[in-house]
């Protein structure tokens, strides 16, 4: 029986996000859309038509597998993005995916908490599904504050457990028993997918996101419920 989430170090849960997402690398595109019904894809997309105007420079943090920048340069070729994720085998796929689509985006390796960029280098961040793999969830939004100029924009997209009881009831079936099944015969990793099937009940409620936000210190803080609240749009503008 593996330990709860909660029993975990910091540590202990940096080392296993690192370990899970090298090795589900592969599968990992593909486990998504059918995990969501595809809904992941739309997702990105309202997060993406949330993007300030203009030649804009976006940083997309843990892009993993870099759908979210793919889009972004699909829909806006004007902006300059660049997407870093601390899983490079995520970001080798990245690179082959975006290459093959004749795009151009930078990619490069770092952590999330300290990301090697000066003050107010980016007009927004980007970050899906990604922060319910962080501990500290408040050091990251600071990061992403101190990269974005003032009046830039914080865009967080996660995954978190719907307030409909009747829907939470489904996901808790859909999570524990599915997910770890379909991990198991599609990704032939059922414990990474027990990981993140937990990651996803563990993750803190919207509601403490948004305040989350606010005790950072981010303006116009707004929270978009998408698909009966099973994802949260969270933006904020940096003051
Ligand atoms: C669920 S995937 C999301 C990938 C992508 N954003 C998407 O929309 O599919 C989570 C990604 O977050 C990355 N990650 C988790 N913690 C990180 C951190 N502290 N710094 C950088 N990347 C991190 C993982 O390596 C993984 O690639």
């Amino acid at each position: 029986m593996p330990k709860p989430l909660q029993n975990w170090t910091q540590d202990e849960r940096i080392e296993a996000v690192k370990s899970i997402f090298n090795t589900i690398t592969p599968t990992y595109d593909h486990m998504n859309h059918i995990m969501s019904a595809g809904r992941d894809i739309a997702w990105r997309r309202r997060m993406i038509q949330r993007l300030p105007e203009g030649n804009i420079k976006v940083l997309d943090i843990a892009t993993g597998t870099g759908d979210v920048a793919i889009d972004i340069k699909w829909k806006r070729p004007d902006i300059e993005v660049a997407g870093i994720d601390f899983v490079f085998r995520m970001m080798e796929f990245a690179q082959q995916k975006t290459r093959a689509q004749n795009l151009a985006i930078q990619y490069m390796g770092g952590d999330a908490l300290h990301l090697p960029f000066p003050d107010n280098s980016f007009d927004a961040t980007t970050i899906a599904f990604g922060l319910r793999n962080i501990p500290d969830k408040f050091a990251a939004l600071r990061e992403m504050q101190r990269v974005v100029k003032p009046g830039g924009k914080v865009f967080t997209l996660e995954m978190t457990f719907p307030r409909n009881l009747k829907m939470r009831a489904f996901f808790t079936w859909y999570l524990n028993k599915m997910i770890p099944i379909l991990g198991a015969t599609i990704a032939r990793d059922k414990k990474a997918y027990h990981y993140l099937a937990e990651s996803i009940q563990e993750m803190i409620h919207p509601d403490t996101l948004s305040a989350l936000y606010e005790q950072v210190g981010f303006q116009q803080i707004k929270a978009t419920p998408l698909t009966f609240g099973i994802t949260y749009l969270h933006e904020g503008t940096v003051a």
